[in-house]
């Protein structure tokens, strides 16, 4: 049995150690703002590289995890040498001039993904969602600029009209579109041991969540592959809200849902972190087996916690709201019994720390 070891069991010098194979479980990880969520999800990463082969896909929206794969100081030789030996893959946003940046292909996206985009409606907008319909036919191999030109130069006038609504939401111009360039998709189908899609450098509110699409829906077209994948999605709440806005919001949601309720037997497993249990939508926090929690105060979602996870025994889920930073709760398949857990230190480089007060 694979052991992933995360720190030791509070009050003792015991490791605390997670079962590797119940990764095949979706896990929720939560604790309030600053209460170590994303340094202990370092912490179990590590981890997963170093002792499993298992793939992981991050969803990254603050950069913190663009150096996975960089060991500290530190670190011991041994094992700074097998970080530094894993394919790790960061595709950027933020920092455009270094290494590789992140890309997914419009044209690659499904027709109700496209249409999510350009904010179409298969009812009211029945001719222009038709004529996406029937042109995505066609269009295959096309690049963007001729997909562009063929619909503006057509003579139908539902082509045309596609094209100005194309051009109005100036959709074409999002950074994150691959232009012919390499996609993230095409990077992810290789199955490196990690990809990190470094996702909150965008302009445009709605590209970060595009991308995400992109590579989940990816993902999911070909879940009957059969390749397992730990789809890591840290601050969850702007990937599947409880209550989605725009269309690609809806879509996205919709997507995480069914990957929630299905991609379990396919090897798509979750592991959404956030920071209120409220702010995931239900039906993907219901299907969580795991549990990781940190700090928590509010006594509303302690409660709502005790409530979906069942085998989180509710005392100790109370407990929480009395831990230091650094102090976690496990609970679920991938231990024996609910067990705190002292963090254990981290073997690579956080990449965004917290903004510093400047100081005289
Ligand atoms: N176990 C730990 N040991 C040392 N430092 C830690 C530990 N846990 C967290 N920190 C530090 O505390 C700060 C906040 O932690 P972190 O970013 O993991 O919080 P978070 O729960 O992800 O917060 P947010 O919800 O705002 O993203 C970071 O600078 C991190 O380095
Ligand atoms: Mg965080």
């Amino acid at each position: 049995m694979t052991q992933l070891p995360i720190g030791t069991v509070f009050g003792t010098t015991e490791p605390a150690e997670l079962n590797a194979a119940k990764l095949n479980r979706h896990t929720f990880w939560c604790g309030q703002s600053g209460s170590g969520k994303t340094y202990a999800l370092g912490v179990l990463l590590e981890q997963v590289l170093l002792r499993t082969e298992l793939p992981i896909l991050v969803l990254d929206p603050n950069a913190d995890f663009v150096r996975l794969g960089e060991p500290r100081a530190e670190t011991d030789a041994a094992t700074a040498a097998a970080l530094r030996g894993l394919d790790v893959r960061v595709l950027h946003s933020t920092q455009r001039d270094v290494g590789e940046a992140l890309k997914v292909r419009f044209l690659g996206l499904s027709v109700p993904s496209k249409a999510a985009v350009l904010r179409l409606d298969p009812i009211a907008d029945a001719e222009e969602y038709n004529m996406l319909l029937r042109i995505n036919r066609f269009a295959e191999g096309f690049d963007e600029s001729t997909y562009m030109s063929t619909l503006r130069e057509s003579s139908n006038p539902a082509q045309v009209q596609l094209a100005m609504r194309i051009e109005n939401l100036q959709v074409m111009e999002w950074d994150v579109w691959s232009r012919g360039a390499l996609a993230a998709t095409d990077v992810i189908a290789e199955r490196p041991r990690v990809t990190v899609l470094d996702l909150g450098g965008f302009t445009h509110p709605s590209e970060p969540k595009a991308a995400a699409l992109a590579v989940l829906e990816q993902l999911w077209a070909r879940r009957e592959e059969r390749r397992p994948i730990l789809i890591v999605i840290d601050e969850a709440h702007n990937i599947c809200p409880p209550n989605p806005q725009s269309p690609v919001e809806r879509a996205l949601t919709a997507l995480v849902q069914l990957i929630a309720a299905e991609g379990r037997k396919f090897g798509l497993w979750l592991l959404l972190s956030t920071q209120r249990p409220t702010k995931i939508h239900p039906n993907v926090l219901s299907q969580c087996d795991n549990l990781g929690l940190m700090r928590m105060n509010s006594p509303r979602d302690l409660l709502e916690l005790s409530e979906v996870f069942g085998y989180a025994p509710e005392a100790m889920v109370q407990a929480s709201s009395s831990f230091v930073q650094g102090r976690a709760l496990f609970a679920g398949g991938f231990l024996a019994e609910p067990a705190f857990v002292q963090m254990g230190p981290r073997l690579t480089i956080e990449g965004g720390a917290d903004v510093r007060v400047p100081l005289s």
